[in-house]
């Protein structure tokens, strides 16, 4: 993929006239977005970008886009639709249920023909210009281009491109760095001196949490014994004399110095060895780029970019998305009021699915290159993809492809799918998912290293025959 912006750039200008048209039409838009961090990212971004231009516009979150949702969008009759971080591939469902109103901005890889079937350039799909939506582009930096094409000054939206790209996890490249236009965008950024980027540790809470709670905090790596264990985060930087208190207030991991975060390093890796293996692959994934918002206030929830996007996750994934639509909209009361309260009840949530997970040994069913989990009667449906996420950074499931699945109650399983940590499976899960919800008349979907579907219920056997066979099969092999 050459991953820069040059084949999309052509293909913007008729994009935002299109936009600018139904802006200055006066239709009344609606903005359907998906409610992860990337999700809400995007959607804000084009909210913002558009009611600069004095449009009349909401944002709204749905978990995925099923033919029931857009049944939902025609029935409720908007003049317009702008659909974000979801349905790249469902022109023709969208063309069917509300004619010529609405565009997708999307960054989900979509098979060939679907590119090239593509309608009246409604769908701006990074993959249709060269660019891998999985790792160069989320979808909120696709929206930012549009809203920097629309006016320049909207470039003031960058920093919130960098937390939808650090949210959808696209710093892959060295040291979690960006790659093709999340770079092009981060660059931006830098020169308004709206992001500052330096290499780290890369602790959850970096403005906002005591070190050891950062420490325990922070599941990416999962570190098994120190994350969720305060009082081993605790005892082990205490006995390595690491000074965690200045003037009885506890010191935030921004706050340390080169040489403390030396001995922080020694101090964990000589833990990890005891323990298991993998100490220099946990060490090397702590270390990489951080990303600080500079006009944030300093110990904000909103100044680490990292920090920002698991809020805004956590406001879509417990049912407060407009919490994270109007801070990412600039609405910094909303983040007062509500923000430390959203992560402390998505963070229990998640610790408590996670432990009854590995504790109902009969949830996980495992052949060390496959793992199932059932999240029945646990997970709710929007917790599934924060669950999988988090159980593919632990060491026990190390190596594996993920499926985590929870029965809903409308009759349907919905899955949620990652690689586990250093998985060297060459099959593409969003292709995958795809194909066998599909072959079940489901749907689903996604990028190569995470992906999801819904199904239903009573297809769950032949699905799972499905998924067992398609990841052995080369046509869903991701090319490189
Ligand atoms: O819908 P969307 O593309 O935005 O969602 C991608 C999801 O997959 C995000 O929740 C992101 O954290 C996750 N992801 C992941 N590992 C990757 C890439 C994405 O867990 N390598
Ligand atoms: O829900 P989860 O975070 O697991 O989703 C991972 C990826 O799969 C996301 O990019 C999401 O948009 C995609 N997905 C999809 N169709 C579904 C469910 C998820 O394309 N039905």
């Amino acid at each position: 993929m050459g991953g820069d912006s040059s084949k999309l750039l052509p293909a913007l200008k008729p994009f935002c006239e299109k936009l600018r048209s139904v802006v200055e039409n006066g239709s009344e838009i609606s903005i359907i977005t998906h409610l992860d961090a990337d999700g809400i990212t995007s959607g804000s971004i084009i909210g913002t970008a558009l009611a600069r231009l004095g449009a009349k516009c909401s944002v709204r979150t749905v978990s995925d886009m099923t033919p029931s949702v857009i049944e939902r969008m025609k029935a409720e009759d908007h003049e317009f639709y702008i659909i974000t971080d979801l349905g790249g591939g469902m022109a023709a469902n969208f063309r069917k249920a509300l004619g010529d109103r609405w565009v997708v901005i999307d960054h989900h890889q979509i098979p060939e023909e679907e590119i090239l079937t593509d309608d009246a350039g409604q769908v701006l799909n990074a993959w249709k210009y060269g660019i891998d939506g999985g790792i160069e582009v989320p979808a909120g930096g696709m929206a930012y281009m549009v809203a920097s094409t629309l006016d320049r000054k909207n470039r003031d939206l960058s920093p919130v491109a960098v937390v939808s790209a650090v949210g959808d996890r696209q710093d892959q490249g060295d040291k979690k760095s960006f790659l093709g236009l999340n770079k092009e965008i981060l660059e931006t950024a830098k020169t308004l001196g709206l992001v500052n980027v330096d290499l780290d540790i890369m602790l959850t809470g970096r403005e906002t949490r005591p070190l050891h709670e950062a420490l325990a905090f922070t599941s990416f790596p999962y570190i098994d014994g120190l994350t969720w264990n305060r009082d081993s985060c605790y005892t082990i930087l205490k006995n390595a004399g690491i000074k965690l208190k200045d003037n009885g207030r506890w010191r935030v991991p921004a706050e340390f110095s080169q040489e403390e975060k030396s001995a922080i390093l020694d101090a964990v890796a000589k833990f990890i060895v005891t323990s298991s293996k993998t100490s220099a692959t946990v060490i090397d994934d702590l270390i990489g780029y951080v990303y600080t918002l500079a006009g944030e206030d300093k110990r904000s929830q909103l100044r680490d970019a990292r920090e920002f996007s698991t809020l805004l996750n956590a406001c879509g994934r417990i049912g407060k998305s407009g919490v994270g639509i109007a801070i990412c909209m600039g609405d910094r009361n909303a983040m007062l009021t509500a923000g430390e309260e959203i992560s402390t009840e998505y963070r229990t949530t998640l610790r408590n699915y996670v432990s009854t997970i590995f504790s109902e040994k009969w949830r996980v069913t495992d052949d060390g290159k496959v793992a199932f989990v059932n999240g029945d009667g646990l997970v709710a449906e929007d917790m599934l993809g924060a669950v999988s996420s988090l159980l593919s950074g632990s060491p026990t499931l190390a190596g594996r492809l993920v499926f985590v699945r929870s029965l809903s109650k409308g009759g349907t399983y919905k899955f949620s799918s990652r690689k586990g940590l250093g998985c060297t499976s060459p099959a593409n899960l969003g292709l995958v998912m795809r194909h066998c919800a599909e072959s079940v008349k489901g749907t689903g979907g996604g990028h190569s290293a995470a992906a999801g579907c819904r199904i239903p219920s009573a297809a769950l056997d032949p699905f799972i025959s499905c998924l067992r066979s398609a990841v052995n099969e080369a046509k869903f092999a991701t090319a490189s």
